[in-house]
């Protein structure tokens, strides 16, 4: 089988790397595939995908990140062609559902819209919809809409600092993204999903609030018998998303006594969670491609 696997970098960063090996591994061939050198064209009877020549043979597609920073035109163009390819052969995760996973606010929106508990959020460009939120929540988190890693999150508990912030935002042209803040018990969720399994989970430890393992939380693995509702969560969420595989987070609030998800990452990294739990997702997202394009 030859199986493409799709970036923006001109050298593929570690996961994408890791993809790689994993199929040659399987004993199938590779091709890494450049988002921006990707071009498509609807022909009079069929669509046809180029990179440099026209693209051929190619069984499936693992999707990785197809660019950051991109004008919306070029963010169009990138997805609009990858969703030509997905029209001719398996590509994972499915290029229009990564869309909406990208967007904090409508992969929320489209969780709580299909039942899943989500901490309330608003959405604003208005500085005064931002103090209020803050004034009536007391504590709450801004998150860049389309942010990763827990780089640019803030806890704030000012009104008057979540005014200025959408303000200086506003006049960037960008809006913002507030959370309530949960009180987590010093730790928060990550589960694996591929297809219809939890693949490996873990709790992130961490003295800080934010539990990323890259901002230096430790993970720890669990077992669905001990604590089975992260596990399920996640694995509604990524039905309802329409993807394939995916790092769902999840935290459990005192204040509430509930659980909630936070995100659902489409382009997940699996450092963290190899090192806890012992299971490589290359290998097993890899294989789960390859049953797919067997049905
Ligand atoms: N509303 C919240 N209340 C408390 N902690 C939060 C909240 N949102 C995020 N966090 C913490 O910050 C981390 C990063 O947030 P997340 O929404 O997963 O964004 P990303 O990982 O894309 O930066 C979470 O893993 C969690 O530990
Ligand atoms: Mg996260």
């Amino acid at each position: 089988m030859k199986i493409a696997v799709v970036e923006y970098r001109k050298i593929p960063p570690v996961t994408t790397r890791e993809l790689i090996e994993a199929i040659e591994r399987r004993g199938h061939n590779s091709v890494y595939l450049k988002a921006h050198l990707l071009d498509a064209r609807i022909t009079s009877d069929d669509v046809k995908i180029y990179h440099g020549s026209e693209l051929v043979e190619i069984d499936a597609a693992l999707l990785r990140n197809f660019g950051l920073f991109l004008n919306i035109d070029t963010f169009l163009k990138r997805l609009g062609v990858l969703e030509a390819l997905a029209s001719k052969v398996p590509v994972i995760n499915n290029p229009s559902a990564t869309l909406v996973t990208r967007d904090k606010w409508r992969c929320l929106l489209r969780l709580h819209l299909n039942k899943l508990p989500v901490p309330e959020t608003i959405v604003t460009e208005n500085p005064f919809s931002a103090m209020r939120f803050t004034m009536e929540k007391k504590a709450v988190v801004y998150k860049p809409i389309m942010g990763s890693l827990g780089l640019g999150s803030t806890l704030i508990k000012d009104p008057d600092l979540s005014f200025q912030v959408t303000r200086s935002l506003k006049n960037l042209g960008l809006p913002s993204y507030y959370q309530i803040y949960l009180e987590k018990p010093g730790y928060d969720y990550r589960v694996f999903v591929v297809g219809e399994n939890v693949i490996g989970a873990m709790k992130r430890i961490s003295n800080s609030w934010k539990t990323n393992i890259a901002q230096g939380a430790t993970g720890v693995p669990i077992k669905e018998a001990e604590d089975p509702e992260p596990f399920k969560l996640a694995l509604r969420a990524i039905k309802v998303l329409g993807l394939d595989y995916a790092g769902v987070d999840v935290a459990y609030d005192a204040k509430t006594s509930k659980y909630y998800v936070l995100e659902v990452n489409a382009f997940p990294h699996w450092e963290g969670l190899r090192k806890a739990t012992g299971v490589n997702p290359p290998d097993i997202i890899v294989d789960y491609l390859v049953s797919k394009v067997k049905k």
